[in-house]
């Protein structure tokens, strides 16, 4: 899509590039995170209103380390150097960086100095996180310095006239509170951003793409049910309408109702061209009697290309497209020396190695967003929020979930336990704050007394975690009433079940799913 407004982010590997970009697109600002070398041509002819240069790692002095092409300076657009990226600033045009010592790490009070339209509308003193080891020690000329902290006398920069600034610290993380501001002054009062990036045009661009693309041509989705196939099924809907064709793979091992919720919302509600595959019986036979994690993980894994691979054979006659929920995070292309999170290059080509004689030609129509604009544009679409919020649920479903042999008996009783624990999960008004909460059938048995019998059965463990992205949990402090109708809805209501433990692990060291 041609952005008319738009900032360029500069990636020198830090851990929150991606928190600047955030930050930005809260504030309807359309940007995104470049290689650090990007030449200053490719961005003259981009046009970009601002330039940012993230914070890094290395050391600015040192010959190896990431420098951007200095024809950027000339290019008289807007730039913000974040820590390393002010120090890369200073470097570039004559200043001086001096190898720190100590490292400055936390918490400290800025003092605004003089006035910066970076500051518009700030107290004199604020607080800022910093994280540094390097730091400036003389300013290009030109430059002026508008704060200071204890530690820091060069925290902020200036040239006024070539609109080119610095900051030591990082203004992106939550813990420089008034960041999004400061980052929003740079965009609109600075760069002279509008604000234009919305999902309502985000959605109206994209239909309009896709229909130019696609033309009389047809797309094939595999559709999971979870949040981003959901939304990419809605827009190409939208888009293409019955040139579109979902294809569903039931595994058996799906949570209660699960297909048909799916079958009730895109193939009725929606109206779409879905294709439901029934195929628990492969699925389950492949997997008697293993237990192990891994193969299991792998027979459901090859099973499922199998069985894509088959409907999609058969739709082919007319399909030239697929369509995958490619996210913004998964194709950010960067790369820093030293590696760590934002150094991955990651590429999507294909669904998880479809087989050589299924050529199609990719589309990915949520490749430019983050996760949470995924749901702004699927409620824009008019999905129901019980889709739009879903927990993350894993590709090979209940399986991981059943410690030990799977059987229906086993799919069965999970099934009936987890939906105890969604049910009464969901009646808690904070119910999102739970980043993902279910039931886990464990492969042991223990004594309980039923009237007068002593009985010898299941033993279900419940887990709910909060986490931001999956990555690191906590177990969730669920109210103990909450609790409380959990174990007795599961123990009076689900067959072959006297027992409930509730899983007060965190990640690390364990993991949020069991297997
Ligand atoms: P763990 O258990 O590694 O899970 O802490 C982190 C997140 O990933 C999900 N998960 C999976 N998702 N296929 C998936 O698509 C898988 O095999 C898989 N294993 C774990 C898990 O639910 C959690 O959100």
């Amino acid at each position: 899509m041609n952005h008319p407004e738009w900032i360029a982010i500069l990636d020198y590997g830090s851990q929150v590039t991606q928190l600047i970009a955030r930050r930005l697109r809260e504030q309807h600002v359309y940007c995104e995170i470049l290689r650090y070398d990007t030449p200053a041509e490719e961005l003259r002819e981009r046009a970009p209103k601002g330039i940012i240069l993230s914070g890094g790692p290395c050391s600015v002095p040192d010959s190896d380390s990431p420098k951007c092409d200095p024809a950027l300076f000339d290019l008289a657009i807007p730039m913000l150097g974040i820590c390393y990226g002010m120090q890369l600033t200073a470097h570039a045009l004559g200043g001086e960086v001096q190898r720190g010592e100590k490292h400055e790490y936390g918490k400290a009070t800025m003092r605004i100095t003089k006035p910066s339209p970076l500051y518009e509308g700030m107290q004199d003193e604020v607080q800022v996180w910093m994280s540094h080891g390097d730091k400036v020690v003389s300013l290009p000329e030109g430059f002026e310095t508008v704060a200071e902290s204890d530690n820091c006398p060069h925290a902020t920069m200036q040239h006024l006239e070539r609109a080119l600034f610095g900051v030591q610290f990082h203004p992106e993380v939550v813990h420089t509170p008034q960041g999004a501001q400061m980052l929003k002054n740079f965009a609109y009062g600075i760069c002279g951003c509008s604000g234009d990036w919305e999902m309502a045009k985000f959605v109206e661009h994209t239909v309009a793409k896709v229909k130019e693309t696609v033309g009389e041509d047809h797309v094939l989705l595999g559709l999971s049910g979870g949040v981003d196939s959901s939304v990419v099924a809605a827009l190409l809907h939208k888009a293409i309408g019955h040139q579109l064709h979902c294809v569903y793979v039931d595994n058996g091992l799906m949570r209660y109702k699960e297909t048909e919720e799916i079958e009730a919302l895109f193939g009725d509600a929606f109206g779409m061209d879905l294709h439901v595959v029934h195929a628990g019986d492969p699925f389950l036979s492949k997997l008697e009697g293993v237990s192990d994690p891994e193969k299991k993980r792998k027979i459901i894994g090859n099973t499922f290309i199998d069985v894509f691979s088959e409907k999609a054979r058969e739709l082919s006659g007319d399909v030239t497209y697929l369509a995958q929920g490619t996210l913004y995070p998964d194709v950010i292309e960067s790369v820093s020396p030293i590696g760590g999170p934002s150094a991955t290059i990651k590429s999507h080509h294909n669904v998880g190695g479809l087989p050589e004689d299924l050529h199609f030609k990719l589309i990915e129509p949520l490749r430019e967003l983050f996760k949470d604009e995924v749901r702004l544009v699927g409620r824009e679409l008019g999905l129901p929020d019980y889709v739009v919020d879903r927990q993350p649920f894993p590709g090979p479903g209940l399986a991981v979930r059943i410690i030990g042999e799977i059987t229906p008996e086993r799919i069965e009783t999970l099934q009936q336990a987890d939906l105890r624990v969604r049910e009464e999960i969901l009646s808690m008004e904070n119910h999102l704050d739970v980043w993902q909460y279910f039931a886990v059938l464990l492969p042991v048995q223990s004594v309980g007394v039923m009237g007068d019998d002593r009985t010898y059965e299941n033993v279900i463990a419940v887990r709910a975690v909060e986490s931001r992205d999956g990555m690191t949990a906590d177990w969730f402090k669920l109210p103990y009433d909450v609790m409380d109708r959990i174990s007795n809805r599961i123990i009076n209501e689900v067959r072959g079940v006297n027992r409930v433990c509730y899983d007060i692990s965190s990640k690390p060291p364990s993991t949020i799913e069991w297997e």
